[in-house]
Parts: C-alpha cells; structure tokens; sequence
C-alpha cells in the first residue's frame, strides 16, 4: 500500500512522460493531481512517438488504471483529440481510464479569456500555453467553476450558459483585438462533452481510499515543474497549479502520511518555454546545440523551449520544497561533444553571493557563478549499463548526487523507452 510521486524540478518537460511510462509496470493506478492540457507528455517506444495532454502517461500498459483526478482541468475538446489519436492502439477507455467528479472543466470561454488577459498584458505576458488554465483554476477559487460530474446534472446548460456569459462580459472589459466565434467553438465543445461521457465518471477520492485499503500502488504523475508552481515558482510567470508534492495530496485526496517515495526528474541541463527569468539562461551556441540536439520544441505549443546550463540553486530548491527522496536525470546524451559542461552552484545577487533561490528572481540582478566540468565526446545514447559510461560522464552524475545528497536512481540517455537505465 503505497502513493509514489513523480514530479519535474525544473520549468517542466523534464520528460516525465517518459519515465511514468517506463515506471506503470510497478503500479496499479497511475494518476494525474493537477494540470490540464497545457502539460505535453512524450512517450516514445516501438518507434511511434505518443504526446498525452490530459490522459495520464500509463495509458499503454494493460492492467493499469489512469485516473484523471480532482485536482486536473480538462478541457474536452482536447480530451476527444487525445482520444481519438489513441484509438489504432487497441485501448479500452472504459475499462482503464476514468475522471474525477471534482475535476473542473475548461470551457470554450476560458480558453479566449487567457488569450484576452495576455494579450491585454502585452510584453509583459506570461506566454501562456492559451489552453485557458488560469482562467479555469480563477474560477475554481473563485467557487465559479463548472465540475465534470455538473455535466450529469438537470442545471448542467444553465450553468454553462451563466458562466459563459459572465465570460463574455468580462472579455468585452479586457478591450482587446479578440476575433472569435463562440457558436462554433460551442459546437465543437457539446460534441466532445458526448465523448467524454463515454469515459467513467467517479468518486475519485473514495476510489483511492478504496484501492489503497486493497494494499493497491499509485504513481501520481506531476505535470509542469516545480519552479511553475503557483506558491513556489517564479510568480507570476507561473502556472495556476501545485505543481510540487503537496499538490498531489489536495489535487487526488491522498493523505501525506501515505506518499512513500518523491521521484524527482530533471535534465542535465536546463529549459524554459514562455516568458519569466531564467539565470542560467544561454543566448551562444552552447544554447544552439542544447536545442538543436536535445530538440527543444514545446509538446504542446511546438514553441522553442530557451536552453541553459544547470542552476544547482533551483535544483536544491525544488528538491527540499519537494522532498525528493529519488532524482532521475534525462537527456544527459545531448551534452556529449560538448568540451566543457558548466553548473551554477550559486548566485551573485546584488553583490552578495547567495545559495538560495530568493523572493525575486531578477535576472538583472542575478549572476550565475559555475563549475567546470570536463565534457565527454562519446555518443551514449546506446549505451545499456552504467559501467559503460565515459568516466567524465559519471563525474558529472556523482557531483549532482553529492551537491543534492539524493541518490540518482535513473539515468536516461535518448527518447525511447528502452533508452532507460535502472540503477
Ligand atoms: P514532459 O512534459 O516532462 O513529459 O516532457 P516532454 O515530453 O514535454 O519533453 C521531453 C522531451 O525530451 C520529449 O521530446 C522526450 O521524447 C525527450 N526525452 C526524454 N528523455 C530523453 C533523453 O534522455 N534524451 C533525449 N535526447 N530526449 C529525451
Ligand atoms: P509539462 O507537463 C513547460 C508554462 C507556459 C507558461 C506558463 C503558464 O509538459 O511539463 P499556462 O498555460 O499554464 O497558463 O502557462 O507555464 N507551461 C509549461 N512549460 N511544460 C509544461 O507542462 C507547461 N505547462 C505550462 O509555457 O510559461
Ligand atoms: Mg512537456
């Protein structure tokens, strides 16, 4: 009987996609607790690369259930073309995917909304994945918001119709250019709102109870990263959501005294997409070969991720806010070739050396201050066993181990699920 989370320590895509799927085999239940679908999955085996949004990165395996929980914002439109991709793969949806009752719904309005608050923001925007989650979770603390197990009940279109107009007028407020035509995103959103009835509905709280009393295991699949947290990241440049581990606790109803392991996952190297500071961030062609190598397109908005080295004072950070007890360390096969590897191990802030990440992450007035590491030129991404790798390779792993005082249970070197090295 245990609840393990997997959570991304950076500005998300981390690949986090990749390891839940590597890790289902372990579990009974994998579930998502926060997010909607801004998150882009990737999963890549028998050569097909899947990319999730909404749908919890298990869905592969047969015997697991994914549970969309409480805490997640669905949108159902998205949800149908998740849906649909899937189905050549044989998976039977009834049987191994269901959604919380409490899980709010993003509705065609909350969509045009986030792109009326950034575009009301101008350069100071938040570069948004425009899927409408602010709005969403605005609504949800607001006591505003749609639910889906709303959708089974006889007021479900008055209380669309209410809120969406509600939507309409505060739209109008932003003042802004904002083209749309809701009778036809509504069209599309009544259709998906069939779909998603085809999918079970549940009391996902009771059923996690339930399973955990029948000594069942649950992998709770974090989506973003932690430095988007709404309370922790850099705010405001943020997502709406806990994306660290306490959000798992309110965003399925699981109780901290049953979280075992904290898996943390985070890549050699550092990326961000959207806007907001970033101190590592590179602007040479170390930053060129990152994105280039490492293919740095967002999963979800196909925007080009901003690249930069390590930043050891955000890692740490995000592992104590997380209580990491596992790290995982992605795509160290695109540094090879590069001659030196660099980690920042502290700041200079305003004069001042600092090792912690402060109230404001002011780019201006942070300098990051680096280690040298000697790089290594031998391509890894082949490679099956931790004894193959080049030494200066496994310097880099043993100084982050130590500098973190985590151990670092999975080392991934490429895309594929195969790519994966258990230690
Ligand atoms: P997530 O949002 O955390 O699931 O991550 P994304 O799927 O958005 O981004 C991670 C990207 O890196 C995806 O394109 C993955 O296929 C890819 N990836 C994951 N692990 C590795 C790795 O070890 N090496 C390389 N080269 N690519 C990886
Ligand atoms: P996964 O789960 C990377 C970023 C957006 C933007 C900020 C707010 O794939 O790691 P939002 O749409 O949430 O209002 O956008 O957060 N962002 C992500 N960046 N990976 C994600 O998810 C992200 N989800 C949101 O780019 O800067
Ligand atoms: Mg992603």
């Amino acid at each position: 009987m245990k609840v393990d989370l997997l959570l991304g320590l950076q500005w998300g895509d981390e690949g986090k996609g990749k390891i839940v799927d590597v890790l289902t085999k372990n579990y009974d239940i994998i579930a998502r607790f926060q997010g909607g679908p801004n998150a882009g999955h990737t999963l890549e085996f028998d050569g097909i690369k899947h990319v999730l949004h909404t749908i919890p990165s298990g869905i592969f395996h047969q015997n697991s259930i994914n549970l969309i929980g409480n805490g997640v914002v669905i949108d159902p439109v998205i949800f149908q073309k998740e849906i649909e991709k899937l189905e050549p793969f044989d998976i039977d949806f009834s049987k191994s995917l269901c959604i919380s009752r409490k899980a709010h719904i993003i509705l065609p309005t909350h969509r045009l909304l986030d792109a009326a608050s950034e575009l009301s923001k101008g350069k100071s925007k938040i570069g948004s994945t425009l899927k409408g989650i602010g709005p969403t979770y605005m609504d949800k603390t607001g006591r505003n918001g749609i639910r889906i197990g709303d959708i089974e009940l006889p007021d479900w279109m008055e209380k669309y119709r209410k809120l969406a107009n509600k939507h309409e007028s505060m739209i109008k407020n932003y003042n802004v250019d904002l083209q749309y035509n809701l009778k036809e995103l509504e069209e599309d959103f009544f259709s998906a709102v069939k779909k998603l009835k085809s999918i079970p509905f549940i009391d996902s709280e009771n059923f996690i109870f339930n399973q955990l009393d029948d000594e069942k295991t649950i992998l709770a699949e974090g989506a973003q990263g932690s430095l988007l947290d709404i309370d922790f990241g850099t705010y405001p440049y943020v997502t709406s959501s806990n994306t660290t581990a306490a959000g798992a606790c309110t965003g399925l109803g699981v109780p901290p005294n049953k979280i075992k392991d904290v898996f943390g996952i985070f890549k050699a190297y550092t990326t961000r997409v959207g806007s907001g500071p970033f101190p590592t961030e590179l602007f040479d062609k170390n930053a060129e070969t990152m994105s280039r190598v490492g293919n740095e397109f967002g999963a979800t908005t196909g925007r080009p991720r901003r690249c930069g080295w390590l930043d050891l004072v955000a890692l740490k950070y995000a592992v104590k806010v997380n209580g990491v007890t596992k790290l995982m360390m992605m795509k160290g096969d695109v540094l090879s070739g590069f001659k030196k590897i660099k980690v920042c191990t502290s700041y200079e802030y305003d004069g001042n050396i600092i090792d912690h990440f402060p109230f404001s992450v002011d780019t201006k007035k942070i300098k990051p201050i680096y280690s040298e590491f000697p790089g290594w030129d031998e391509d890894i991404s082949k490679l099956k066993e931790e004894k193959a790798f080049p030494k200066t390779f496994m310097n880099y792993v043993s100084f982050l181990e130590k500098e973190l005082n985590v151990p670092i249970a999975i080392i991934s070197v490429g895309p594929d699920r195969t790519q994966t090295i258990i230690r």
